[in-house]
């Protein structure tokens, strides 16, 4: 870092980085880059500036630090971990942890994090949307430990559900020769939207989004969801958000 900026720019930032975030060029590219979060005053005096920059000119010059290995979770500790990822973590990183909304979280990826820094991102969360577990009171400090451990090991095979298995538990509502040809409402069927309580297995709520209620004349944009605005060039599946309860 102390190769990127000189030492007058460092001090200058480190005196007033919301300022700098405005004012200055280089500023003003870091906190776009940080979605305009911006770094809080530390509210440091000249000499406390001048030995921060001196212990970061110092660490930056040392070689890079291996990458620690991690003791493995075993047993019922490693079962924890699994239930907790599966439950909590995997709707947004997959099963894999391949990445889906949330990054992947692979360990080449987390080793190089850490288990320190894993631990606050999982205690803190982060402004680009990973909650904050540990600050919630969702996760305990030991549940946090547990998990920032299980996410630098190899991800286990997901359980697998044969065809056959999945066909057991299969109930069949309406058979295909009774379900309807036609529209059964008047309401524009190719604009309903639904909120689905996927850990409930419930539909929380449908209903149409009129082209009325929606309009961008008669009501803030704000409050017409963008599942619910009527679809470019009327494609006829309908359009469903789905919300997780937690
Ligand atoms: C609601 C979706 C969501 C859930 C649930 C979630 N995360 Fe995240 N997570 C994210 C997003 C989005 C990011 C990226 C945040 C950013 O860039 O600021 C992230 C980032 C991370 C990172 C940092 C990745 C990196 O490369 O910097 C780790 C580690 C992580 N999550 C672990 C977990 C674990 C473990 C759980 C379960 C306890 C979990 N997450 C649950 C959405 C989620």
């Amino acid at each position: 870092m102390a190769k990127r900026r000189d030492n007058t720019w460092l001090v200058k930032w480190l005196k007033d980085p919301i300022g700098m975030g405005q004012t200055d060029p280089a500023g003003k590219e870091l906190l776009a880059k940080f979605k305009n979060v911006p770094m809080p005053n530390p509210n440091l005096d000249d000499a406390k500036i001048a030995a921060v920059l001196a212990y970061i000119a110092q660490e930056s010059a040392k070689a890079p630090v291996a990458v620690a290995e991690v003791k493995p979770l075993e047993g019922e500790h490693f079962e924890k971990a699994k239930g907790i990822y599966f439950n909590r973590c995997a709707g947004c990183h997959g099963t894999l942890r391949a990445g889906a909304t949330g990054p992947a979280i692979t360990p080449d990826r987390t080793k190089k994090i850490g288990t320190t820094a894993l631990q606050t991102i999982l205690t803190n969360g982060t402004p680009g949307g990973m909650p904050a577990w540990g600050r919630e009171g969702v996760l305990t400090a030991d549940e946090i430990t547990l998990m920032a451990t299980y996410v630098q090991m190899t991800p286990p095979d997901p359980p697998q559900l044969p065809l056959e298995k999945i066909k057991e538990s299969w109930k069949l509502s309406v058979a295909p020769d009774k379900r309807p040809k036609k529209p059964e409402t008047k309401k524009n069927w190719q604009n309903f939207f639904g909120v689905i309580l996927r850990d409930a297995g419930k539909v929380a709520r449908s209903s149409t989004a009129t082209s009325r209620s929606c309009s961008p004349r008669s009501t803030p944009a704000s409050r017409c969801t963008s599942s619910a605005r009527p679809r470019r060039g009327g494609t006829s599946s309908p359009s469903v958000a789905t919300a997780r309860s937690r």
